[in-house]
């Protein structure tokens, strides 16, 4: 009898007291601007929170709330900034929702202020708990560009810049076999907008190294480095123009190895255990959030995200340029237009390498001034291209069939695609790159004066690699079209508007002769 007494005493006990602690994850978590985050909070023991008071704030002050819940719903209280940014969202699939206690906070389109240390108030009609998680905001800048000038002691001058960075980023200077280099000078500016750009440079001589490198990371894991071989860049027969070249990498690879080490961080931090493997199962939003940092056209996040370049800008320098008919291999076939270019059907290609014989030309002609122009690479519902070799070449200067022909010396600057075996640049040694997505759009820009070949992922706004030289005579545009592929590679002229599809009608050009265009 007294132990069935007992029992009852603790049953009421239990039902009557519900006390409950809320509960975070360790550690700050970590979001890129324009992302989508959530910071989880959860009470402890789990028990149904649809009753309960929950409110998220910072700065240790209700008045700046960033999200109230009360008698079942979400308040009209809260700081502007916050209004349609924010939810309740499990924090998990088998949290149970707020059923389960699970009252984490959902934020999207995360800028630079939102950083702050949140807290997750929980109220009940006999117990409160509250706890406090940091939010820490990350951008990742542009991929370093670097410069170098000779001096007139033989040395040389290598300046490295990079912008759009969050926090405050830090710069190292390395040289072959990772010898650390001291930078003469670093600078570090901070915009309007709250990201930080970095310019550094230091002097290294040619006898001490081949290739430079410039790193530039913050605390929070982002990391993007760029190289220049600066052997290339240094002559000893000045007579020929072509040998003063150097080539700077935007090693791109690194910007999707840093979003993949922030996927694994921030699930680490989040408390989140990750779905798949690969973070294959990750909730579709968080996905769609990492995204958005890349592509969001939203007016801060256009200044805050450097990767996400002004192809508009860009298409200010659009030519239209067509295929010389005159001067192609015959195992090419061209279209009406002049625009498009593909493997004849005839041609079976057996060898390993690249098939670099089918080439085809631009039928315009540079000798100064900027030009721009952009090719499709994925003709719908065919998958992107795996094999092509884009750029320009100096005029006339049309008889490679081997790789060895093609170099800059010879006057050939390009980025080729050689399915299997990646992307590669025609220096030598080839420097093989890691471009993800494969592009389905490339831009190219040609800065004659400045001595400056680019490449652009267009659908992605995303810059790829920049080649710098030393142009002479005139230079064409250089298209290979690979072998193998579903379809063809394909000019188009760029859309005047930014959001009209491109258009691909061309003048009148039947014939599609050679000319020369000497001023954008
Ligand atoms: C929030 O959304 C509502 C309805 O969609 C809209 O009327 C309002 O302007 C939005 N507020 C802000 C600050 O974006
Ligand atoms: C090196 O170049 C930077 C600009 O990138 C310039 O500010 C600096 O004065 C130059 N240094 C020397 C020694 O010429
Ligand atoms: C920058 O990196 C160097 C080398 O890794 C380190 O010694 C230095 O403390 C870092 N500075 C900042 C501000 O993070």
């Amino acid at each position: 009898m007294r132990s069935i007494i007992v029992l009852l005493l603790l049953n009421l006990l239990t039902d009557c007291s519900v006390s409950f602690t809320a509960k975070v994850p360790p550690g700050p978590v970590v979001a890129h601007v324009g992302s989508t985050v959530i910071l989880p909070c959860w009470i402890s023991p789990a028990q149904n929170a649809e009753a309960l008071e929950i409110r998220w704030y910072r700065h240790e002050d209700f008045r700046y709330t960033v999200l109230y819940f009360q008698h079942g719903k979400i308040q009209d209280e809260q700081e502007e900034t916050f209004r349609n940014r924010s939810s309740l969202t499990p924090r998990s699939d088998l949290s149970g929702g707020l059923k389960g206690g699970d009252v984490s906070l959902q934020l999207e389109k995360i800028i630079i202020q939102d950083e702050a240390l949140f807290h997750c108030y929980v109220n009940g009609d006999s117990d409160y708990s509250s706890a406090e998680l940091e939010l820490k905001v990350t951008a990742p800048g542009s991929a370093p560009v670097l410069f170098p000038r000779p001096l007139d002691d033989g040395r040389l001058n290598v300046s490295c810049s990079s912008s759009g960075w969050y926090p405050e980023p830090n710069i190292t200077w390395t040289s072959d076999q990772r010898k650390t280099l001291r930078p003469a000078a670093v600078s570090l500016h901070r915009a309007a907008d709250g990201l930080f750009s970095v310019h550094s440079w230091t002097t290294v001589s040619p006898s001490d190294a081949q290739l430079v490198s410039c790193s530039v990371s913050t605390t929070t894991g982002e990391s993007k480095e760029g190289k220049v071989d600066i052997q290339g860049f240094i002559s000893s027969d000045s007579s020929d123009l072509w040998k003063p070249l150097f080539l700077t990498l935007l090693i791109c690879a690194l910007l999707g190895l840093a979003g993949l080490i922030l996927y694994k961080y921030r699930n680490i931090l989040t408390g989140k255990k990750a779905a798949g493997p690969d973070g294959e199962n990750l909730p579709v939003q968080e996905r769609k959030g990492y995204i958005e940092v890349q592509m969001s056209d939203n007016a801060y996040e256009n200044a805050s995200v450097p990767v996400d370049m002004n192809i508009e800008d860009l298409r200010k320098h659009a030519e239209q340029i067509t295929i010389d008919r005159e001067n192609i291999s015959p195992d090419l076939t061209v279209s009406g237009d002049c625009k498009s270019v593909r493997d004849s059907p005839k041609y079976h290609h057996t060898a390993e390498e690249f098939p670099y014989q089918l080439c085809a030309f631009g039928a315009q002609q540079f000798t100064s001034g900027r030009h721009y122009w952009e090719l499709e690479l994925a003709l719908p519902p065919n998958p992107p291209k795996l094999s092509w070799l884009i750029g320009v070449v100096k005029h006339k200067h049309f008889s490679g069939k081997d790789r060895s022909a093609l170099t800059p010396s010879r006057g050939f600057w390009f980025l080729c695609s050689d399915g299997e075996n990646g992307f590669n640049t025609n220096t030598d040694p080839p420097i093989t790159l890691s471009i993800s997505p494969r592009p389905e759009r490339l831009g190219v820009l040609l800065d004659y004066d400045e001595g400056l070949l680019e490449f652009y992922n267009v659908k992605e706004r995303k810059h790829l690699l920049s080649m710098h030289t030393r142009f002479s005579g005139s230079i064409v545009p250089l298209f290979n079209p690979g072998v193998g592929d579903k379809s063809p590679l394909k000019i188009v002229d760029c859309p005047v508007e930014e959001d009209s599809p491109a258009e691909l009608t061309v003048p009148s050009q039947s014939n599609c002769s050679a000319e020369n265009i000497t001023e954008a």
